[in-house]
């Protein structure tokens, strides 16, 4: 087995295991806290899930780095991945979508990226609820489960249905998505917000979605699905239209056709 398929192989199977963790504690969200505000939290699953991951890397993989939402939270990630150009690591969201795990909406996941000298090389993305796995390694395709995905085909900006979320520093009116929509509003077919960004580039890689924005997501929201996304044929720029890379605070992905289209909306 090659290093990338064997990295890939350990990264699904500690998701799954997280994955298990997380159903086991699925009522255990009293422990609820604040971050930046009241729609900006983490339980203590997160940090459990979190620590589960952290472990069985280090056990297995001694000399990679890892970055992870909830260890890492307090400095600066992207400063963070700009300086990590060396070596193997790992950028983890313990659960992208505590909001919805908290409110028992069952659309969360783990989800981990692995980049080598700054390249992503594998993803996995895991809904622990529904057990859908997505995963891909570089220059291998994407997959859901066992079957390989693709984008989807609709190439006017009439035909698509686009999904987006709110920074959680922009949870106030008058912010930029707000702003995003109305200007969408009318010109594709439907928006939605489903509360987990990983998800969101995987259900665009999967021919679900034709299309995902999002400004200010961090590292660990979009390595994983980064990858999978591009290995199913997409296309993910940043809002002026340069290859998106995980420091980039503006995220415009989609199947690729109806990227112009979509990107002229969006200034
Ligand atoms: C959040 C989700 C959500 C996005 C938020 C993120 P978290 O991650 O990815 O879709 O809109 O901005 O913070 O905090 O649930 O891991
Ligand atoms: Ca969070
Ligand atoms: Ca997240
Ligand atoms: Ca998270």
């Amino acid at each position: 087995m090659n290093m990338k398929n064997e990295l890939l192989k350990s990264a699904i199977e500690f998701a799954k295991e997280a994955g298990q963790l997380i159903r086991k504690n699925i009522h255990q969200t009293n422990n609820i806290k604040q971050k930046l505000n009241h729609a900006d939290l983490v339980t203590e699953v997160d940090q459990l899930s979190e620590a589960l991951l952290r472990e069985r890397i280090k056990t297995m993989y001694p000399d990679h780095w890892i970055l992870s939402e909830e260890a890492n939270g307090q400095a600066n990630p992207f400063e963070i991945i700009k300086q990590k150009k060396i070596g193997i690591g790992w950028v983890i969201d313990p659960i992208d979508g505590t909001t919805n795990f908290i409110h028992r909406i069952p659309h969360f996941a783990v989800s981990i990226g692995i980049v080598k000298d700054g390249e992503l090389i594998a993803g996995v993305v895991y809904n622990p609820i529904n057990n859908d796995l997505y995963y891909a390694a570089k220059g291998k395709g994407a997959f859901y489960n066992e079957t390989p995905i693709q984008v989807s085909n609709e190439t006017e900006i009439e035909e698509a249905v686009l999904a987006t979320g709110y920074p959680s520093k922009e949870w106030k009116e008058n912010s930029t998505v707000v702003k995003q929509i109305d200007a969408l509003t009318g010109k594709c077919r439907s928006i939605r917000l489903l509360g987990a960004s990983s998800l969101d580039l995987c259900y665009v890689a999967k021919g679900l979605l034709s299309g995902f924005w999002h400004d200010e997501l961090n590292p660990w929201d979009t390595a994983a699905g980064l990858l999978i996304l591009r290995e199913a044929g997409g296309k993910v720029t940043t809002r002026c239209g340069q290859q998106f890379h995980l420091e980039d605070r503006t995220l415009v992905a989609s199947n690729g056709f109806i990227h112009d289209s979509f990107l002229k909306l969006l200034k």
